[in-house]
């Protein structure tokens, strides 16, 4: 095993400064898993017991897996492929392949979901500027709807939200991501804290947490979706945090940086779920149904909701601004793993490859963003490997949540549990951290528990035909 490790990264990759590694990885863990499908799924899995199996998940497998993805980026301070090549041969460097595919395809689909961000934003700030009547409120869900069904609209967005993500990517790891990341992260958490406040003013506000903290009943799927969702959230399974990890400073602590993130991020979830199951709890039960059912939630409904608080006004405009903000630092790190293939591997410069990259994306986007409704095959029909989805951006997303995440995080751990030494491993990652005597818990973990866990979930979704996104 050639291994690398101590040679830390080129100067030319670039290295992220101190907290660097930290804000710009909650970054892209903290995204639209964790303020749309996060207290969505919880609200329909029982509550309490989906938070519950979704904790166990973080610790038992985001945990080990994030630590095990950094450790590789770092040790070889190289993109995923050449990551896997250095390390493992050949055949494992198709783990790095697998993980750049998937990037393109959830970055291509995830980038028009961001896009809504920015209608949303200009509506809240006409609403805002003119007042959110009840006629207004009458028809956020047609109006969201007609909105999805414009073409010209959904592909533009969807545009402009790449175009951000590559003018970010462009000035690279230290003047880009980081400087971004710096400012945004704590913004973000500033607006959620305000709005959690908020809520706590309200009379929903202690039934709501109770829905989210006591344990209700959870079924089988409620927890394959809680194991799912712990993979999306934390970014793991394509190479994204491999890729942070690989600018991450060989003097920071590889376990204390990925607890962090991981508890951001869980964190953030949680708040997330209090707000939105605060206004979930404000409304009297027989009307509650319809936020139980689809995606449009947090874009028909919420609006609503938002303007029917203290400070609504204020708090509708800034809430989609922040969604956008939390997507965008997402959309930033699935587009790096990109483009750092193109410049370690095919010696571009950055700006070409941002923008190569970035334009190759955005045409793969294109079905997605016209199967709302404004293209008739592509929104009912296009359904040849999700035999349950209805759509082309079904598809996309039912294939990246229930297959390649999962699959990538089982050959993370296994190489790392099983085909790297225990010597290399234990080296690695007490690199900027001295003694770490969770080293053998961590090996058990990625040897037994993970690979176990995730092949689980993998014989349900083929075999059972559980549906988990
Ligand atoms: N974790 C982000 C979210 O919760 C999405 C995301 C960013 C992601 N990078 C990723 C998901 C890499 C899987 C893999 O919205």
């Amino acid at each position: 095993m050639a291994a690398t490790g101590g040679s830390g990264g080129s100067k030319a990759r670039g290295t992220f400064g101190k907290m660097g590694f930290i804000l710009a990885a909650a970054g892209s863990a903290v995204g639209l898993g964790n303020l749309w499908k996060f207290p969505y799924m919880a609200h329909r899995n029982g509550g309490g017991a989906f938070v519950l199996v979704y904790l166990v998940a973080v610790l038992l497998l985001g945990l080990p897996i994030m630590m095990a993805e950094i450790t590789v980026g770092r040790s070889t301070a190289s993109n995923p492929v050449r990551a896997f090549r250095r390390l493992g041969g050949k055949w494992w460097s198709l783990v790095g392949w697998l993980g750049i595919g998937t990037g393109f395809i959830i970055l291509s689909y995830y980038s028009v979901v961001a896009g809504w961000t920015i209608e949303y934003v200009g509506k809240c700030l006409a609403w805002s500027a003119q007042g959110f009547t009840k006629a207004d409120a009458a028809k956020v869900g047609s109006d969201f709807m007609a909105f999805l069904a414009r073409g010209d609209k959904q592909v533009l967005y969807h545009g402009i939200f790449m175009a951000l993500t590559a003018g970010v990517i462009i000035f690279g790891v230290k003047k880009g991501i980081e400087a971004v990341t710096k400012v945004l992260m704590p913004a973000l958490f500033l607006i959620l804290l305000l709005l959690v406040a908020v809520a706590a003013t309200t009379s929903s506000f202690l039934p709501a947490l109770e829905r989210l903290f006591l344990p209700g009943k959870i079924g089988a799927r409620g927890i394959l979706e809680a194991v799912g969702q712990a993979f999306f959230s934390l970014s793991l399974g394509m190479g994204a945090m491999l890729t942070y990890g690989s600018y991450m400073s060989r003097k920071e602590s590889v376990p204390r940086s990925a607890a962090m993130v991981c508890g951001l991020d869980t964190l953030v979830a949680l708040m997330a779920s209090v707000i939105m199951f605060t206004i979930i709890m404000g409304v009297p039960p027989d009307q509650r149904g319809k936020f139980g059912a689809s995606s449009v939630i947090l874009f028909t409904t919420l609006p609503e909701m938002l303007y029917n608080l203290p400070l609504g006004r204020i708090l509708a405009p800034s809430f989609y601004l922040l969604v956008g903000f939390a997507a965008l630092t997402s959309t930033i790190s699935l587009l790096e793993v990109l483009v750092s293939w193109f410049i370690d591997d095919l010696g571009w410069k950055r700006s070409f490859a941002t923008v190569t990259v970035g334009l190759a994306t955005f045409a793969m986007g294109v079905p997605s963003a016209l199967s709302f409704g404004s293209n008739e095959f592509l929104t009912s029909r296009f359904a040849p490997l999700a035999p349950k989805a209805s759509g082309f951006f079904d598809t996309f997303d039912y294939l990246a949540a229930n297959f390649l995440l999962p699959i990538g995080g089982l050959l993370t751990a296994i190489f790392v549990g099983w085909y790297l030494s225990s010597a290399f491993t234990k080296k690695e990652v007490e690199e900027g951290h001295g003694p770490f005597r969770l080293h053998l818990l961590w090996k058990t973990l990625l040897r037994f528990v993970c690979p176990g866990a995730i092949a689980w979930i993998l014989y349900s979704v083929v075999f059972q035909g559980v549906k988990f996104n």
